[in-house]
């Protein structure tokens, strides 16, 4: 019938490796992503390793985040490092103008935000400032992260207690350069991008330079940038945030409590990401058809009206069964763009936005997206394996999106993984898998999902939406059967 899905995974012809950086999160100095969230000093009465949250370092640690981009953000270009490195007590105190206009004591600096990813075993991809700071001030920086021994600047990273240099794999050029980080034109950013990254050396290890790109259908800075910088540049950020009402920046629409037609706008709007990475990676290729330069969604994710009572500058949102679905999908269209999209970043990490996780004094819980990421962690520097999917269709006013969307991965060890999402809200939909060159006889998996469209968790009960085994699956004769529950994500490990 019209209500069946069907799809076919080609794990016969396999697709390119689907990169962990994709899997990556952004954390910037914004409200209490990085202070309370992260870092709450080594004086606090809050469990901590040297100043570091033990409950979030364990619950990061436990979904193996690949990279983490820090400290902006619009925050990155007006930040100047030397403000965040000797010792903390002689730090000066600073204002967040972007978000709150809130006292920055620079407490979490260079040494605390490489203290931080190293005991993720994540990689560092810091943001240099390029629209407020001159380009002997990246260099510096990069100079004093990464430089073996000798210079000043090393032996000031050795006094800050790292006689090694750090690693910084990848190097931030600016952060929305179009707005934040200075209102540019796409031809001046290209310049700017052009002498940040010549100065910018890294004194150990390769350093990969990201170019501030494009947000949402912005393809005539993707053009004048990959033109005018492409040969100088390893990546191109783009960002795109999903509101479920996306006419004002002012009104977004409430992360819980909301009707079907902002589910259904909100699934609308961000399977727009389809579309952006699609054309921004067809302008890509005309300049750089051998795919060298990366696309990296650095800043993807729900974007609603700040929690009431919140401070409006620190951008907090409960995250739901939505924001799952909402993971589920754009992990899907990075699976269909592995060749490409070779990195991104999830904003925020935690409080903020689209987060992880979410505290409050001693208290932390998971959110429905940390667990998404849990499900795909076999996707991590996975084959991607083609899946053509046939969906029924959701309608609800003016939105008609396909209820189905699937990606697929054969991972380093061999076994193939099929992700389902089904944003349809109110239908379960039956559906069956055509397996081309897999040889399986059993299935497992686990789902996520709740009761409404905004089922959340919460510091009283912080275990309403986790994954629980999906026991609905079947497989035989190389067909593999399944109905997947309305508004969930499922993900399904072939044996
Ligand atoms: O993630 C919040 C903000 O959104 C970032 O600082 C900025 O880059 C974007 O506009």
């Amino acid at each position: 019938s019209d209500a069946t899905a069907s799809a076919t995974v080609h794990a016969d012809r396999p697709g390119p490796v689907m990169s962990r950086h994709v899997f990556g999160q952004f954390a910037e100095h914004l409200g209490h992503g990085i202070y309370g969230g992260i870092w709450v000093g080594e004086g606090s009465k809050i469990p901590n390793d040297h100043g570091y949250r033990r409950d979030v370092i364990a619950a990061l640690r436990a979904i193996k985040v690949p990279t983490v981009r820090w400290p902006g953000g619009c925050f990155a270009d007006e930040y100047h490092w030397r403000d965040g490195v000797g010792p903390r007590s002689k730090r000066p105190v600073k204002i967040n103008t972007n978000w709150g206009g809130v006292n920055e004591d620079n407490a979490f600096g260079t040494p605390e935000f490489m203290g931080f990813v190293e005991r993720l075993g994540a990689e560092a991809y810091v943001s240099a400032n390029v629209g407020s700071a001159p380009p002997s001030e990246t260099a510096q920086w990069v100079e004093y992260m990464t430089s073996p021994n000798g210079s000043t600047l090393a032996k000031e990273r050795a006094a800050d207690g790292h006689p090694g240099p750090f690693k910084v794999p990848y190097l931030g050029i600016g952060n929305e350069l179009w707005g934040c980080g200075g209102n540019m034109r796409a031809e001046y950013a290209a310049d700017l991008t052009n002498r940040y990254a010549t100065f910018a050396k890294s004194g150990s290890g390769k350093m990969l330079k990201i170019a501030s790109g494009p947000s949402d259908s912005n393809y005539e800075w993707t053009d004048t940038l990959m033109r005018l910088s492409g040969k100088n540049i390893d990546g191109l950020s783009l960002h795109y945030y999903t509101r479920p009402r996306d006419v004002q920046w002012n009104d977004k629409g409430a992360a819980l409590g909301f009707p079907e037609s902002e589910w259904a706008s909100t699934m609308a709007h961000t399977l727009q990401m389809e579309e952006f990475v699609t054309k921004h990676s067809a302008i890509m290729d005309k300049y750089d058809p051998a795919k060298k330069v990366w696309l990296v969604v650095d800043e993807w994710g729900t974007w609603y009206d700040p929690a009431p009572g919140s401070n409006p500058g620190f951008l907090v949102q409960q995250n739901s069964v939505r924001d799952a679905v909402v993971a589920g999908l754009n992990l899907n269209i990075f699976a269909h763009h592995a060749d490409r999209v070779k990195m991104a970043a999830i904003a925020q990490m935690v409080n903020v936005l689209q987060a992880m996780l979410l505290t409050d004094g001693a208290k932390m819980i998971k959110t429905p997206t940390y667990w998404v990421f849990d499900l795909y962690l076999p996707w991590m520097d996975a084959t991607t394996l083609p899946i053509e999917v046939k969906s029924p269709w959701y309608h609800k006013d003016a939105v008609a999106v396909p209820a189905i969307s699937a990606s697929a991965v054969r991972d380093t060890a061999g076994q193939v993984h099929v992700a389902l999402v089904n944003l349809d809200p109110n239908r379960s939909i039956p559906l069956s898998v055509a397996l081309a060159g897999v040889s399986a006889t059993s299935v497992t998996g686990r789902i996520v999902t709740g009761a409404t469209m905004d089922a959340h968790n919460t510091f009283e009960q912080p275990d309403v939406v986790k994954p629980v085994a999906f026991t609905a699956a079947q497989v035989a004769g190389g067909t593999l059967t399944a109905t997947i529950p309305a508004k969930s994500v499922v993900v399904l490990d072939l044996r």
